[in-house]
Parts: structure tokens; sequence; C-alpha cells
């Protein structure tokens, strides 16, 4: 069953600019951060968006969840359309659909304490019956996700936890309330290496555990290796390319997916030496005044007239693999 459906999502910006400037130009400039996103998740599965800084995974994830209103588009969970839910059923929704963002120090209130912090979301939602109840809850999700003594840790403060204990302490939020699909928008990237993969193996566990589906947000391609499905590339508010996780790692058809896969470390360094890199040369456009046709022509090494004409579609090469690109048309 497809739990999360998007139909060509699109998200324009306005761009500030002084007032004025504004008095003298027509011209209303608009950042594209998405421009016309489409795909879909089944039910326990794992889908990875990947891709440069600013391509839009961040807004993307954001619009999913309603948190951002979408300029175009639609959005499909568990077979309903709520594009235009109101706040209130929305509010009712995000019970079942969370999210768990890249910095846990940002996202967690300095002066609650871990306890109260899981705890806020079953009183928002009116779940358990009182507040002991509430507290049991809390004290057996602060024990799956290894923060024990559990006891100890509900009295605690953010800041007297490491780094990767409060993402744990996130995770146990965004769980509490058993949603159906979390977004992880760049989870493990603030951490180092070694916790990164014990989170990445929690997510993994609580997934199999409560059935969850993941959209996992990532700029870093070799983290997707532990956790996803499927990977989805993004470059400047389109998906360029998807697919199977093994069909992207071991046959990237994009210019730009096989230099994403290219860049990714070797685990074995001498296999690294000898492997040519091709990170793309240059910088990720301006999303603001985005290049006419395809997003990637001016650093593809590949690049035609037609591809300055207009974006390629995404097109089905086989059952479940999409391109965008004019060397596959
Ligand atoms: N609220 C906003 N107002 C104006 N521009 C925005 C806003 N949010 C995002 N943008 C712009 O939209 C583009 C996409 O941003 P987004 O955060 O979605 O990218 P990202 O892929 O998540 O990047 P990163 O890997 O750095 O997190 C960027 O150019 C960003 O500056
Ligand atoms: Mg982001």
């Amino acid at each position: 069953m497809t739990l999360l459906k998007v139909e060509n999502l699109v998200k324009h910006f306005p761009v500030r600019i002084n007032f004025v400037k504004a008095l003298f130009t027509r011209e209303r400039k608009k950042v594209h951060a998405v421009n016309g996103v489409s795909f879909e998740i089944e039910e326990g599965q794992t889908l990875g968006l990947v891709g440069e800084s600013g391509s839009g995974k961040t807004t993307t994830g954001r619009l999913i969840l309603k948190l951002e209103e979408p300029t175009a588009g639609r959005i499909f969970f568990a077979g309903k359309e709520i594009t235009s839910l109101g706040a209130e059923e929305m509010r009712r929704l995000r019970r079942e659909m969370q999210i768990i963002f890249q910095d846990p120090l940002a996202s967690l209130n300095p002066y609650m304490r871990i306890g109260e912090a899981v705890r806020h979301p079953l009183v928002i939602h009116s779940i358990g019956e009182n507040k002991r109840r509430q507290r049991e809850m809390v004290i057996e999700m602060l024990e799956r996700v290894n923060l024990r003594p559990a006891e100890e840790f509900y009295n605690r403060f953010p800041r007297q936890i490491s780094g990767g204990q409060r993402q744990r302490v996130v995770i146990a939020r965004a769980l509490i309330t058993r949603p159906k699909f979390v977004v992880a928008d760049e989870a493990v990237a603030m951490l180092d290496v070694s916790v990164r993969s014990q989170l990445l193996k929690l997510m993994m566990d609580l997934k199999h555990e409560f059935n969850l589906t993941y959209l996992f947000i990532t700029h870093d391609l070799a983290t997707t290796k532990y956790i996803c499905d499927r990977i989805a590339v993004m470059y400047l508010g389109r998906i360029v390319e998807e697919g199977s996780f093994k069909d992207i790692y071991t046959d990237p058809k994009h210019p730009y997916t096989r230099a994403l896969i290219s860049a990714v470390p070797e685990p074995d360094p001498k296999a690294g030496e000898k492997k040519k890199k091709l990170i793309p040369a240059g910088e990720v456009p301006n999303p603001i005044d985005p290049p006419s046709g395809c997003p990637f022509h001016p650093r593809c090494p590949y690049a035609k007239e037609v591809c300055k004409t207009a974006p390629p579609k995404l097109k089905e090469l086989e059952s479940g693999r999409r391109v965008a690109c004019y060397l596959y048309s």
C-alpha cells in the first residue's frame, strides 16, 4: 500500500527586497525551492531524499507535513488528500506524521526536563488516561531508545546529556504518539561517525518494531546505505533520478547521480585512489534564477543544445526506475 504520495509539489518563496527597490521594479523575484516534485512511498519502506545543500530537501519534507503551504501540487497520506486540510485537522494528523530535525539541541526546550519533553505530545493529543500512565509510557520509550536508567534521564535537562543522547530523546518524542510516517531531516548529520551508525541502527530497529515509513533526508549519500530501500536524487528543486538503493548505487544513470556516487568515500583507501572522482565542477546555481532547461546542464559533462531548452521529464526507464535526462530519451 502507498502510504505517502506527492504530486507535482511546488514551493516558491518570495525574495525579500528592500522597500525603495520594490518601488522601482515590477519584477517579483522568487526562490524556486521545490519545482514539481512527485514520488510515492510504500508503507514500511524508506525513501532517501538526497542532494546538495539548497536542493529543496527540507522544504519538501516541510511541505509534506504542511509546516509550509505548497505553491502548487497535491499531497496524499494513507489514500486521503491532505493538501488543503485546515490547521486543526493537521494538528490531529501530526500524531501520525512526525519530523525529526538535524539539531536536537535546537529542537528541545532547554528548560524542559527530558521526560516532560517526551510526554508533551501525549498531553497535546490526549493519549494516556492520566499523568501517571503517561509517565509510564515515557519511561518505556526512553528505555526503548536506550536511555537507561530511564528514571534518571527523565529528570535531566537537554544540556546535561550528549548530542547522541539528545537525538535519542528527539526520536523518543517523535515516536511516543506511534506515528506511521516519519520525516528524518539530516537526523544524524551533526553526530560523530561512531554515534551516527548507532543512531541509524536504532532508527532501523524502531522502523521494524513500529512498522514505520521514513522519508530520510540527507546531503550525504553514504548514510543512505544503512537505511534506505529507495533513493530519490534532488537537484535545484527537482528529482533527477529515482530508483532502488541497489540500482542507484550500482548503476547510476543521471550524470549528477554518477558524480555523487563517485564522490562517496571508498571503505578501502587503495580502491579510492584508483577510482576517478567525478565531483561536479562548479556550484549549485542560485534557485532565484535557475538555469533554463535541465537544471544540471551548466555543470554537466554531457550537456547538449537540447538540455538548455526545457527541463527533461522524469521518465520511467523500467519499473521503479525514473530518470530526467536527455541521454535517455
Ligand atoms: N522560508 C524561506 N524563505 C526563502 N527562501 C527559502 C526559505 N526556506 C528555504 N529557502 C530557500 O529554498 C532553497 C531550498 O532550501 P532547502 O532548505 O529546502 O534545501 P535543502 O536541500 O534542505 O538544503 P540543506 O542540505 O542545506 O539543508 C534554498 O535556496 C533556500 O535558501
Ligand atoms: Mg535541509
